[in-house]
């Protein structure tokens, strides 16, 4: 793996090897038949499980959903084995055409909510034998989220591993961006060695059902709440109460007057 490393040399914006090197370790452990990486951006992950896998009778389809960009060519000139196709699309919908065989799932693009729900999904299919999130760093919702609804769980910023493989990733930092140190991202505090690698495995059950469906519960009234906070008539009765309470005595008069009228329709 320090071989590969080294010769595929870092891309901003990439998840770093020891990350990768987890995610490696459990695709060789369940003898996988099938990859597929969703989010290629500049190709080093997709370069480095290229690599790592070239003598292996493994798939590997890499999924990113904006054709033609400036970073194609880069991922392109990146990849130069055969094992990997490229692929585009939103993978929330186009990831199950390439299941196959016993198959793992890197998603590094959908991130956060979106991310460990679509995770939670794929783990309904049988042939998925388990799935990586990359970023989920202890200081984001998306994290506790993972926490709570995979039952079989590992991540990349447990201290013993970090201890273990920090080393690896010695060249990338710099590259990384200014001001990201480790637990540091731009300048946020991020409670995590680095953004961090949750590999969810597919076993008996994978998914702690209650959790799942709380959380759904609990996105669907944030988003109720967020819709019903930013309509037009909503933002209109904030205007009118707003009046009442700090408008002269006549601004303050009319507005109470139209906010009785307006009662039956204002939310
Ligand atoms: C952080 S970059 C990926 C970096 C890459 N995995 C690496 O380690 O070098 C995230 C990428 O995910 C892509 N992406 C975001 N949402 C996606 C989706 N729903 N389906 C496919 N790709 C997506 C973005 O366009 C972006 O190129």
């Amino acid at each position: 793996m320090e071989k590969i490393v080294d010769r595929v040399g870092y891309e901003g914006g990439g998840m770093f090897p020891s990350e990768l090197l987890l995610f490696i370790y459990f695709c060789d452990k369940r003898k996988v038949d099938t990859i597929i990486e969703s989010g290629r951006y500049r190709g080093y992950s997709t370069a480095i499980l290229s690599e790592y896998f070239v003598d292996k009778d493994i798939d590997i389809y890499s999924i990113e959903r904006n054709k033609n960009t400036e970073v194609e060519e880069i991922a392109r000139k990146k990849v130069d084995n055969n094992n990997v196709e490229f692929k585009y699309g939103d993978s929330t919908e186009v990831m199950k055409r390439y299941v196959g065989g016993r198959t793992t799932a890197l998603i590094d693009g959908p991130k956060g909510d979106k991310a460990v729900l679509f995770a939670a999904k794929l783990m309904k299919h049988n042939d998925i034998s388990l799935v990586a999130i990359h970023d989920l760093y202890r200081n984001r919702f998306a994290r506790n989220m993972s926490e709570l609804i995979f039952n079989h769980k590992y991540y990349s910023d447990n201290e013993k591993y970090v201890g273990e493989f920090k080393y690896m990733d010695e060249k990338c930092w710099h590259r990384a961006g200014d001001n990201t140190e480790p637990f540091q991202w731009d300048r946020k505090d991020i409670g995590s060695y680095a953004r961090t690698l949750g590999v969810f495995l597919n076993n008996d059950p994978p998914v702690n059902k209650q959790a799942e469906e709380n959380i759904y519960e609990y996105l669907d009234n944030k988003q109720t709440e967020y819709k019903y906070n930013n309509t037009p008539l909503y933002n209109i009765r904030n205007q009118l109460q707003t009046q009442i309470n700090e408008g002269g005595p006549v601004q303050s008069t009319i507005a109470g007057g139209i906010l009785k009228i307006g009662r039956k329709i204002l939310p």
